[in-house]
């Protein structure tokens, strides 16, 4: 382990452990501390990557209780404990943590991923369908359409030039997000401005780091929703106009806005106000966005390392597509590309803790949680158990291919688990399948010379603040 300059502080490495053309492809994960860490340096880990935190034996434990800052915290690490506490007893756990809520609050106001009780039931009868499985059909076009054009700038681009491939999933995913909820009319320099509203948002954001998970003070979230207002106003006028449009736009012009309008007809029979658009078109942009985004750069950088995968994934888009964009149809000829969406989501979590704070006193296991007392399932752990995952930490998309042994329910949880899993994994499996099989049969992203790539996870897991790739064609 090498010594972080100036600290004192023992860091975590950041190095592969193995490239080799024998075994299989071991991507980085910070060393896991084996000695009981005093506190200052796990608040101080835990503010610059909570990934660094996790003890050598927390993966192979089945229940973590533990307690933080006064506050009380069962860490749920089994299929059993897991499913106790997120489905059994789930109506004692349906509030979000304090931290997830002042983080997202200022701007989605009750929008359906913070918002619990009525507000959040109503909520989400309306936006669950509105991306269900069964729409996904309707919705592909848009990723088809997206990724063709990606394909067409990158064709255009000097090979010899690295792209940022974080940034470049990071504006494929935002134009899918960004179409398919405000219409596919949407010009690209609309969808830019949601971009760059949101991303000034996250930064200021993140900048608070992870110790608020046991619940910033109320002044200091005072003072945050002080200095996030420019933003905010900035944001909320660009949703503003663009639902206005959407809702505007000739009969036939799809749009999960749309859908939503219809849908709160059917339900109440009383339309949903402005702002509940705007709150959930918010929630929608914020929820999809940067973890799908992170995830496919994930999933090119694994493929960069493992290029027998990579073959692969070629050999079987080039077969299913002969050249052409992928659609909704080709699916089912791509298992492999799904298998590596899949691998990726397990190494590589984008949401790495899932917190919920009591309602009332709750047992699990044996172990009693008091009323505001936080329950977690924490994917980075659970994913890499060594109970359930035979070598964990290995990058193995066959495990996920038709046929492979079977795994534990509930021991692979990227999309959480229980009423409140995500309402988008359909739609992002589908576009995360349709980006790696459409580029992947013309290009071959290699790791810029030099490039250094660590998880760090704040709000989300991401392979630092940059991926720089070079778009190799691919053979
Ligand atoms: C790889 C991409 C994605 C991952 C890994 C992911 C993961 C998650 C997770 C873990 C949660 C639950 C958070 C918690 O329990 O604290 C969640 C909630 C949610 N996600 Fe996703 N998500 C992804 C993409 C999407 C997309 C594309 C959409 C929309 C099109 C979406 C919409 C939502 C919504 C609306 C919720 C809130 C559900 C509720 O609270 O009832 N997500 N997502």
């Amino acid at each position: 382990m090498a010594e972080r300059a100036g600290t004192g502080e023992v860091a975590a490495t950041s190095f592969p452990r193995s490239t080799g053309e024998g075994g299989p492809f071991t991507p980085p994960f910070p060393d896991r501390p084996t000695a009981r860490l005093p506190l200052p340096a796990l608040l101080r880990r835990l503010r610059r990557n909570m990934l660094e935190v996790w003890h050598e034996r927390q993966f192979a434990e089945p229940l973590i209780a533990t307690a933080l800052l006064g506050r009380r915290i069962l860490i749920c690490n089994s299929p059993e404990t897991v499913q106790d506490a997120f489905i059994r007893q789930a109506e004692a756990f349906e509030r979000k943590s304090p931290q997830q809520r002042h983080a997202l609050e200022p701007l989605v106001g009750d929008g359906l991923i913070i918002s619990d009780g009525l507000v959040w039931k109503d909520r989400r009868r309306v936006v669950a369908p509105v991306t269900h499985a069964s729409r996904i059909a309707d919705l592909a076009p848009v990723m088809t359409e997206a990724v063709a054009e990606r394909a067409g700038a990158w064709g255009a681009r000097d090979p010899a030039r690295p792209i940022d491939m974080l940034a470049e999933m990071g504006a494929l995913a935002a134009e899918v997000i960004c179409r398919s909820v405000f219409g596919r009319a949407l010009g690209e320099a609309a969808a830019g401005q949601v971009v760059a509203a949101f991303a000034a948002y996250q930064r200021k954001v993140s900048a608070g780091g992870l110790l608020e998970l046991v619940g910033a003070p109320p002044w200091l979230r005072r003072v945050r929703g002080w200095r996030l207002r420019p933003e905010v106003s900035r944001i909320h006028a660009v949703l503003d106009g663009m639902i206005e449009a959407a809702l505007s736009a000739p009969a036939g012009e799809p749009s999960l806005i749309r859908a939503m309008a219809e849908a709160t007809l059917a339900g109440s029979g009383l339309p949903m106000s402005r702002t509940a658009f705007r709150n959930e078109a918010a929630t929608l942009f914020l929820a999809g966005h940067e973890t799908t985004a992170s995830t496919m750069a994930w999933c090119w950088y694994l493929l960069s390392q493992d290029r027998r995968s990579a073959a692969r994934l070629r050999e079987e888009a080039r077969a299913a597509l002969g050249g052409r964009p992928a659609g909704f149809a080709d699916l089912p000829k791509l298992p492999f590309a799904r298998a590596v969406v899949e691998e990726t989501l397990r190494l590589y979590p984008p949401i790495p803790v899932l917190a919920r704070e009591a309602q009332r006193e709750v047992r699990v296991a044996g172990e009693t949680l008091p009323k505001g007392g936080l329950a977690m399932v924490v994917p980075w752990l659970l994913h890499r158990h060594r109970a359930y995952w035979d070598r964990p930490d290995a990058f193995l998309p066959e495990r996920f291919l038709p046929g492979a042994p079977p795994r534990p329910r509930h021991a692979y949880v990227p999309f959480s688990l229980g009423p409140r899993v995500c309402t988008g994994a359909h739609f992002a499996l589908a576009e995360a399948a349709i980006v790696l099989a459409t580029l992947g049969q013309r290009f071959a992203p290699r790791l810029a010379p030099g490039a250094k790539v660590f998880p760090v996870a704040r709000l989300t897991l991401r392979p630092g603040e940059t991926l720089p790739m070079l778009l190799d064609r691919a053979g």
